[in-house]
């Protein structure tokens, strides 16, 4: 069956990364140079961009994705998993000869995981895989972006959406050393606390140095911020200098794997349903939580139904 928005729900492209996570679950992480032995070994749909479109549909968006596969085994299955959320995928192309996008996911009893990314053809989108999907960008009311496809395609899409009043959501990940400072020329930008503390060079281990790194991204060009502090909840700073604590929803973790993913899709839905940025960074919150007690990225996203019941 395939899932489809029903109309006037809120429109959001993502443009990003689809990869096939092969996750190893054992009791803990090993130990750089140990040997482990692990419980299961599962193939999940996962990558950032993807994780978000199916993130965004369960939560009631009509969602676009622009971005690329290989034309492998694995490029089949993940393609099939997004047409059963309904995600639309005119912009999702197959580059021949190329394997699609791998992640190697490790996660132990805890929640806690370790991922390495190996991009295939996340690589190889190329701005003029967004400027040819130009007009799906400007028909939108909210752009998703992340960092797990070429940074000068990322920029494209920012400046399509601009030109065209579509409110950009910057989510920072996978942390990079040297961000481009054009990077935080967005409406939201939303890291957690390692990415905000690259970006700002303050090293975030309270709230209140959390608030300061979110006025530094706001001096550094983003309009509104919120930090995510893991099982702290989050700080938000808007744009007229409005800031506050969004307090966590305790839930026991099993996979945090694509928490971050669901946060950022849900902040995107919020918003352009008109909410402000404290009422979408707490629904974001609810929906990062909610995915943290679920196995596996795309399969642990939330629906709308499971956000709501942690709100209530
Ligand atoms: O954010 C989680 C995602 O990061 C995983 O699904 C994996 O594919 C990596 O890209």
């Amino acid at each position: 069956m395939t899932n489809s928005a029903p109309q006037n729900s809120p429109r959001i492209v993502v443009v990003g990364s689809i990869n096939m996570d092969l996750v190893v679950r054992s009791a803990r992480l090993p130990a750089p140079g140990e040997t482990l032995i692990g419980n299961s070994l599962s193939e999940i749909p996962g990558g950032k961009g993807a994780n978000q479109a199916v993130g965004a549909a369960r939560l009631g968006a009509d969602v676009s994705l622009i971005g690329r596969l290989g034309d492998d085994g694995f490029g089949d299955t993940l393609r099939r998993a997004l047409v059963v959320e309904g995600i639309q995928l005119d912009g999702v192309e197959r580059t021949r000869k190329c394997c699609s996008g791998v992640a190697i996911i490790g996660v132990e009893d805890s929640g806690q995981n370790c991922i390495t990314v190996v991009p295939g053809a996340n690589g190889r989108l190329m701005p003029a895989d967004v400027q040819k999907q130009a007009q799906a960008i400007a028909r939108v009311d909210v752009l998703l972006l992340q960092l797990e496809v070429p940074i000068p395609t990322v920029l494209a899409a920012m400046e399509l959406a601009r030109t065209n009043d579509v409110v950009t959501i910057l989510d920072p990940a996978p942390a990079i050393r040297d961000y481009p400072p054009e990077l935080l020329n967005v409406d939201v930008v939303c890291p957690n606390e390692s990415e905000a503390a690259l970006l700002t060079g303050i090293e975030i281990t309270t709230t209140e140095s959390a608030h300061r790194a979110a006025e530094k991204l706001q001096q550094l060009g983003a309009r509104q911020v919120v930090i995510t502090l893991g099982d702290k909840g989050a700080v938000f700073r808007d744009a007229s200098g409005h800031t506050g604590h969004l307090t966590p929803f305790p839930v026991t973790a099993v996979d945090t794997t694509a928490a971050g993913d669901a946060f950022a899709a849900a902040l995107g839905i919020r918003l352009a349903e008109g909410g402000s940025l404290q009422d979408a960074g707490r629904f974001a919150c609810a929906a990062g939580a909610v995915a943290a007690t679920r196995k596996g990225a795309q399969p642990g996203m939330p629906s709308r139904e499971d956000v709501n019941e942690l709100l209530n």
